[in-house]
């Protein structure tokens, strides 16, 4: 059994438990299956991040575990990632479309993806289920399997932390690895005046 308290992060200063508790299983119960509210619940924490000007350019794809959809998702992995994202109870693809409907570039539209990928990780912490977001996957493979025209930019895995006896090394090591972060004074700039 995982303590969890190895995972919290250490902080200078208290701050939620939902960011401070929040960490990127790998172990996930193969057993476990999504409720319809706690994916729409997701997807709903998602849908009100902010974006520039209101553009959403976020667009999602799920892929519960056992569809043919996942298998497909799953294939586009590297293969690091597929032996324990494997059991997670859904892939949730996040892309961006970087172009408006009117063909114009959309230039903060990574970054509203990623600020939606924050609000669904923290509604995650909520519903007591753990996701871990993949950046390694074929993005050729994966771009041609969606619907549209977007562009991938990280799966997210999503589940019920499992045993991390269920994974092999260097897998199971990692799993139960103090978080670490560079220290706050590491990374504020100046400003020159
Ligand atoms: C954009 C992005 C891509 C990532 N890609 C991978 C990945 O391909 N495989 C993996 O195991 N973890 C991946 N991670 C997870 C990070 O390694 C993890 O968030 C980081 O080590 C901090 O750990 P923590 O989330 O437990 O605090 C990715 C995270 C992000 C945000």
């Amino acid at each position: 059994m995982i303590d969890v308290a190895e995972k919290n992060a250490s902080t200078d200063v208290p701050v939620h438990p939902l960011l401070s508790a929040r960490w990127s299983s790998r172990a996930f119960d193969p057993g476990h299956e999504l409720a319809d509210g706690q994916l729409t619940a997701l997807l709903e924490a998602a849908r009100w991040a902010p974006s520039a000007s209101n553009t959403q350019p976020w667009r999602f794809a799920v892929a519960r575990r056992g569809t043919a959809e996942h298998g497909a998702v799953l294939g586009t992995l590297a293969g690091g990632n597929q032996v324990w994202a494997r059991d997670a109870s859904a892939l949730v693809v996040v892309a961006a479309r970087t172009t408006g409907t009117d063909g114009a570039a959309q230039p903060w539209a990574v970054y509203d993806a990623g600020q939606a990928v924050a609000h669904l990780s923290v509604q995650a912490e909520a519903e007591g289920l753990a996701v871990h977001q993949m950046g390694g996957f074929d993005r050729d493979r994966l771009t041609s399997a969606l619907s549209d025209d977007v562009t991938p930019l990280v799966v997210v895995a999503v589940g019920l932390r499992g045993e991390p006896a269920r994974l092999a090394e260097p897998f199971a090591g990692r799993e139960t690895a103090a978080r670490v972060r560079l220290p706050i004074d590491d990374l504020l700039l100046t400003v020159r005046a």
